[in-house]
């Protein structure tokens, strides 16, 4: 089976009946939401769901899951979200979807956060893949220049016509070419006082559930 598929699967019986349930992005947390669905009709599980962004929104809404806005709810059980990386030890880049904001925001509202990932998202240092950081795009080139003057090989990422593409909050992304992370709480605490950045890709201490699929041995989970 696909490996993506199987986590989606196997995170999914973490959600109990009565729960509200923080629903990823990516395609990924795409299996998780189908599984959901899934036993919403075949089980008549009950759930609230709480969407990290337009296209799980979306996607949600088709399968009938009640959904409500992380302000309606007074927290959410579990969060259950893709990740781009994953160090070994358990701290993450996400943001390769570009929904990163809304992903932080409910995750740090939730009891639990379950990352779901196959085998090739795990790494020993964080850094190879391109750190996305979203920006209000006023004064988004003067970030670049500062990026670029520490030398974080930023780049705003663009759509095919060139333009740059606007999150779900209208923001730009700069993904920072950085290779190896060294410091993780560093950079984060560095780019949590730049002025113009709304929030970075760097979850730290946020997972409290790993499930990796690998080919080998199936699904492994880490809690
Ligand atoms: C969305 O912005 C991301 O944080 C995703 O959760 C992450 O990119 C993982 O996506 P895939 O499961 O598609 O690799």
């Amino acid at each position: 089976m696909n490996l993506k598929k199987m986590v989606g699967i196997e995170s999914a019986k973490y959600v109990k009946d009565g729960m509200t349930v923080g629903l990823g992005t990516g395609s990924t947390a795409f299996f998780m939401v189908e599984e959901i669905g899934r036993r919403m009709r075949e089980e008549g599980l009950s759930i609230t769901g709480v969407t990290t962004s337009n296209a799980t929104e979306k996607q949600a809404s088709e399968l009938g899951i009640p959904l409500k806005s992380i302000d309606e709810v007074d927290h959410v059980d579990v969060t259950i979200d893709g990740a781009d990386e994953i160090s070994n030890d358990y701290h993450g880049i996400k943001g390769g979807g570009a929904a990163l904001l809304f992903e932080k925001i409910v995750a740090t509202y939730s009891n639990k956060t379950i990352w779901i990932v196959d085998e090739s998202k795990m790494v020993e240092h964080l850094g190879a893949f391109p750190l996305p950081v979203e920006v209000i795009p006023y004064g988004s080139d003067q970030l670049v220049r500062l990026f670029n003057s520490k030398g974080y090989n930023p780049k705003i990422r663009r759509q095919d016509n060139g333009n740059p593409l606007l999150t779900d909050s209208k923001n730009y992304i700069i993904d920072l070419y950085l290779e190896k992370i060294e410091n993780p709480k560093d950079l984060a605490t560095w780019l949590d006082h730049q002025v113009g950045v709304v929030e970075h890709g760097l979850f730290l201490d946020m997972a409290t559930t790993v499930i990796i699929g690998t080919s080998d041995k199936g699904v492994q989970t880490i809690e």
